[in-house]
């Protein structure tokens, strides 16, 4: 018996090595599809392997009579109809911590190239202008970062900013005085950390308690002059409302990975000078992309051979 295997998005080589060397199994990588040609492609195929440029509506799964797994090589499923997949006896697997490294890294660097304006700089230099006065920074070193969201990146941002002398005040539901302690961060409710905060980072999922989290009404009881890192999923911060709070100069910076329409279609936020951003490249690195590549691909082999997975 052959086992079909589509993977519709880029993923790494070196990562996919455990399908390659597995018996009985077909690979197709075709990763330029549009959803219309997906949805004509996808029959036939008993596992279809996703980043996050691929939607797998209930459209798509509905197409897919043969479809036994849903390999998802990173940790947001939100492209993924998970109740469609389920009705109709998918499983679907995530690489949860392949990517927690250099998302935290990718954190770490936007907070400190916004609070030293480095792209702005940057910028400026390239168009040959010498201008010392116009990037006047700020430090890190004794600032507080609010971390809304304490999982896995969240809990890696807070150990990596403490080196850089930062105090921590995180939220999460599961966050309790114990675990905090022994974390040495400080906790509050949501309002709390947001409050006292000289930079706020979110590293939630994007779920309906979390959309639109940072909106209007937080932005107003966060401090003047704050900086906001968003380096977990486009809409937990409203796009409006955050442009709203820079031009009126409460927020003084902030640093986006992700938007509420990906690929970018409204660059209006661009305009802002205050605003730096990268196009999702929170787990662009050659060390994630073969890690959560393999952790999936190691998923759909064992699913494959024995019938069971690790983590679905
Ligand atoms: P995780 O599941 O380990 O942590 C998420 C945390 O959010 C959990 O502790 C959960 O309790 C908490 N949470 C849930 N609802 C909340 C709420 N209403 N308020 C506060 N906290 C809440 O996930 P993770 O691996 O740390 O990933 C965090 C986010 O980063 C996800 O959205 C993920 O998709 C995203 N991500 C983005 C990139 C990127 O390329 N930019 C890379 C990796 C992960
Ligand atoms: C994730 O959820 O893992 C990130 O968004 C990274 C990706 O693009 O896969």
């Amino acid at each position: 018996m052959t086992f079909h295997i589509l993977i519709s998005d880029p993923l790494s080589e070196e990562g996919i090595y455990p399908l390659r060397q597995a018996n009985g199994v077909n690979i197709v990588i075709e990763t330029t599809l549009t959803p219309e040609q997906l949805e004509d492609r996808i029959d036939g195929f008993d596992a279809l392997l996703v980043r996050s440029q691929t939607q797998v509506t209930r459209e798509l799964i509905e197409k897919a009579s043969n479809l036994k797994i849903i390999g998802r090589a990173g940790v947001g499923v939100d492209n993924i109809d998970l109740e469609a997949a389920t009705e109709h006896g998918i499983i679907v697997v995530n690489a949860p911590d392949g990517n927690t490294n250099s998302a935290a890294e990718h954190t770490m660097a936007m907070m400190m190239s916004m609070a030293r304006k480095i792209p702005q700089a940057f910028h400026a230099l390239r168009n040959q202008q010498w201008d010392r006065k116009s990037y006047v920074g700020v430090e890190l070193k004794n600032k507080t970062l609010g971390v809304v969201g304490f999982g896995r990146i969240g809990q890696e941002v807070a150990a990596r900013a403490k080196g850089q002398r930062m105090n921590i005040i995180a939220y999460d539901p599961f966050l309790t005085a114990e675990k905090a302690e022994k974390l040495g961060v400080d906790f509050g409710s949501v309002e709390d950390v947001l409050k006292v905060a000289d930079f706020v980072t979110v590293h939630t999922p994007l779920l309906k308690d979390t959309k639109h989290l940072i909106n209007k009404e937080a932005f107003e009881i966060m401090k003047d002059g704050v900086q906001i890192i968003n380096c977990a999923r486009g809409g937990i911060i409203d796009e409006n409302a955050l442009f709203d709070a820079v031009k009126s100069g409460k927020v003084a910076g902030a640093a986006l990975d992700v938007f509420e329409q990906e690929p970018m279609v409204d660059f209006r936020l661009l305009d802002l000078p205050e605003i730096i951003a990268t196009p999702h490249l929170g787990a662009s690195t050659f060390e994630a992309q073969e890690s959560v590549a393999v952790d999936v691909s190691m998923d759909v082999v064992s699913y494959f051979t024995t019938g069971t997975v690790r983590n679905s």
